[in-house]
């Protein structure tokens, strides 16, 4: 209790008057009191019915709810969010282009802009609503009231609040019995509120004291170092009993993972020897081992390293060097010899194959893909990127050859094919990336280029000239 007059104690026992009941028993009744109270200036009151009634916000002077205003404002947030950070991220922080796009624009941003200000709006109604309406609330001292009960039923209630500025205990409770309800009761606040039972209390720390124990363990985990190995949740992905490319295992002797082929053995669909002619460009694989070894350049090579017992016998590398170093090279006379090995094997001259306009074409499109970027759209030697390392004179660039000399001119096309499939000096293998048709191909639209560059103008029909000529 209070102990100095001069200082007034409020203890905790002493109840709070809260607010005034009012209690009707007709829905009429309410709304003209309602009107009443309302034309009184009255603020913080409310009305309890068992049931909608119409035309009670219009009695209690309700105004429309602001929550659309909160909608529109958490949408267009949303948005701004949305377009800004796209642009920060695309456009300022990581720019990055795709295939030429701008690194902004609006279009690309309606998808993320749309979901995002449906989100904040989303938040906005839902959150909005709650906070307006002050809720959750799990208790409201009024249901301490016996009478308050049949508020779902069959009565109907004015609660006054004790905060509104007009309020005065006498006052108003004047006034509500002025209205004519059944009764006025007082609500008072609890003089203590009911304790959270002892059992409750401990489960719910003992929850949350569980609930930490996770993060405080991935923490831990994260800080420190150990010598166990990894938690492996789902083992089998992780180690599979397989043998890798690029390892070592006691499995085999030589410690190898990854195995050579075995001597002899072809690849299903890679059985070449039915028809020399279309795999290797030649009418016959010669008797002479040594001969037909250079036709498959790519295993030549070990055996030369094996043969000369000199390191730097690649051909390739020593192609590469500048033109100063080549003479003094003996690797010169190796090509020589080499090029002239080649000359003597039986290349075919024909085709392999019928020659069609399909092939023609198609020739023609892998001839621009694979080779134009060198050898140039007319077969001149005056590729783009030709064109580019001879700007950079760096020289180490070798020009490609033009199609349209004697030396190419006469090179059968058996050994064109063997040109595309395996390289020459300074020209790189495109075997690896072109199938053999598709080299056929090329190996005769390469023909069709070089006839182009030999036939005298005056010979040509006026008809097939103009075809020309409108034709890119
Ligand atoms: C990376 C550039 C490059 C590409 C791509 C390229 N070549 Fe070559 N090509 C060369 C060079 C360089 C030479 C000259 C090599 C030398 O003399 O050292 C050459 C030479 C040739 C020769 C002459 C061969 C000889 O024996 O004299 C032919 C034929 C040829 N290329 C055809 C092709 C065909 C067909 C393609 C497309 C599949 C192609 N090239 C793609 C760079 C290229």
């Amino acid at each position: 209790m209070a102990t100095t007059i001069e200082q007034p104690v409020k203890t905790k026992a002493e109840p709070e008057l809260l607010g005034l009941l009012a209690e009707f028993d007709d829905p009429n009744a309410l709304i003209e009191a309602s009107k009443k109270v309302r034309d009184a200036g009255y603020r913080k009151w409310d009305t309890h019915t068992p049931f909608p009634l119409h035309g009670i916000d219009e009695a209690m002077g309700i105004k429309w709810t602001i929550l659309p205003w909160i909608v529109a404002a958490c949408g267009l947030t949303g948005g701004t969010i949305a377009i800004g950070m796209q642009y920060w991220m695309n456009a300022v922080n990581y720019p990055f282009l795709i295939s030429g796009k701008p690194l902004f624009s609006i279009p690309a941003c309606i998808p993320i802009t749309f979901e995002l200000s449906v989100l904040l709006a989303a938040f906005g109604a839902f959150f909005g609503m709650l906070v307006l309406n002050q809720l959750p609330k799990l208790y409201n001292p009024l249901f301490k009231s016996e009478a308050f009960r049949r508020a779902t039923n069959d009565r109907f209630f004015i609660s006054m609040d004790a905060k509104d500025a007009k309020f005065s205990e006498i006052d108003s409770g004047e006034f509500l019995h002025s209205l004519n309800p059944i009764g006025v009761e007082e609500f008072w606040s609890d003089v203590e509120s009911p304790k959270l039972p002892r059992n409750l209390k401990l489960a719910l720390a003992l929850v949350g004291v569980l609930l930490l124990m996770p993060p405080a363990l991935v923490a831990y985990k994260r800080s420190t170092t150990t010598n166990s190995p990894r938690i492996h949740i789902v083992p089998d992905m992780d180690f599979q009993p397989k043998l890798k490319a690029q390892n070592t295992t006691n499995l085999f002797p030589d410690g190898r993972e990854v195995r050579p082929n075995i001597k002899g053995t072809i690849p299903r669909g890679q059985f070449k020897d039915d028809n020399i002619p279309f795999y290797y460009g030649l009418k016959y694989l010669p008797e002479d081992q040594d001969v037909v070894v250079i036709a498959l350049q790519d295993e030549k090579k070990t055996d030369a390293k094996k043969t000369e017992e000199k390191p730097p016998a690649d051909p390739k590398a020593d192609a590469a060097k500048t033109p100063a170093e080549k003479p003094a090279d003996p690797a010169v006379d190796a090509a020589a010899a080499e090029a002239s090995k080649l000359e003597k094997l039986p290349w075919v001259t024909e085709f392999p194959m019928p020659v069609t306009e399909k092939m023609m074409a198609r020739g023609k499109e892998r001839y621009r893909i694979y080779c134009s970027a060198c050898h140039g759209l007319g077969g001149e030697g005056d590729g783009l990127v030709s064109l580019r390392a001879m700007d950079l004179q760096q020289g180490t660039w070798v020009k490609p050859a033009s199609y349209h000399t004697d030396n190419v001119r006469k090179l059968p096309v058996g050994r064109l094919y063997h040109t595309i499939t395996h390289g020459v000096r300074k020209m790189p293998a495109y075997g690896a990336q072109v199938p053999p048709e598709d080299r056929w191909a090329i190996v005769l639209y390469l023909r069709a280029l070089q006839k182009s560059h030999e036939i005298d103008a005056t010979t040509i029909p006026e008809a097939e000239k103009r075809k020309l000529r409108d034709t890119k």
